[in-house]
């Protein structure tokens, strides 16, 4: 044993099969299309190509003029959103920090953080058409815990979407394979006109990450029972 307690044979173990994910990291990165084009296309993600392949599809971007994008960094979603409505209001949100981006203002904070929502909503001084999420909580390889941890986001990232966004609006966010929970599911079924599931091409075929896309916000006229 070690100082430490640990027993340095666990040690080299745990390093070698660090090594190893890394590896197939590393590996997976240089032979990823979506890393290269990336990379030639200016996008600071490849992320990115998931929201325009996703908006492909759906065309929630075409009348776009608010956007709130949670789980910002490091900044692909909006720079697209930029790009395909310049003069668009675009807010986000994230952890991490963020380099800046031309016309979005980016709050380093806690999208959980009690403030946040409120903060958003005054920086983009009014309601938005179009609230995005990609959030995803860190894992700590306990599947259960995963998923729930990531499910809360999701779930608070649709409880501001259906308190702030505007009539005809529409929410797009990440949610892991199995697509939304029931409760969430009806809340969105509730509130928009069409709810959708997709995996976007540029996600990894072996990942859990899909995405609802809900159209066609009704409004806020029912009383606020959720
Ligand atoms: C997959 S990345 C987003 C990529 C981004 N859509 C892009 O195109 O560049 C997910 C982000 O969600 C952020 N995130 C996770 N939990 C969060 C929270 N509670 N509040 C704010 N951001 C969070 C992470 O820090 C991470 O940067």
């Amino acid at each position: 044993m070690s100082r430490s307690g640990k027993d340095p044979g666990e040690r080299l173990k745990t390093a070698k099969k660090r090594s190893a994910s890394s590896a197939r990291w590393l590996t997976r990165q240089i032979n990823d299309p979506y890393v290269k084009r990336a990379a030639a296309d200016g996008y600071r993600s490849r992320a990115a190509y998931k929201l325009a392949e996703l908006d492909e599809r759906f065309g929630f971007l075409k009348h776009a003029r608010a956007v709130v994008d949670l789980g910002i960094a490091p900044g692909g979603w909006s720079q697209v959103v930029a790009q395909q409505r310049p003069g668009a209001r675009i807010v986000g949100i994230d952890l991490l920090p963020v380099d800046p981006l031309p016309g979005v203002t980016i709050f380093e904070m806690d999208f959980m953080a009690d403030e946040a929502p409120e903060r958003l909503s005054e920086a983009l001084g009014g309601p938005p058409d179009l609230v995005l999420s990609d959030m995803a909580a860190n894992t700590v390889g306990h599947k259960q815990t995963d998923h729930l941890r990531t499910m809360g986001l999701v779930e608070a990232a649709a409880d501001f979407a259906v308190s702030t966004l505007s009539p005809g609006g529409a929410f797009v966010a990440k949610v892991l394979a199995g697509g939304t929970d029931k409760d969430l599911l009806a809340l969105l079924k509730r509130h928009f006109a069409t709810v959708k599931h997709a995996k976007p091409p540029a996600s990894r075929k072996g990942s859990s990450e899909w995405y609802v896309v809900a159209q066609g916000f009704k409004g806020r006229a029912e009383p606020a029972d959720e």
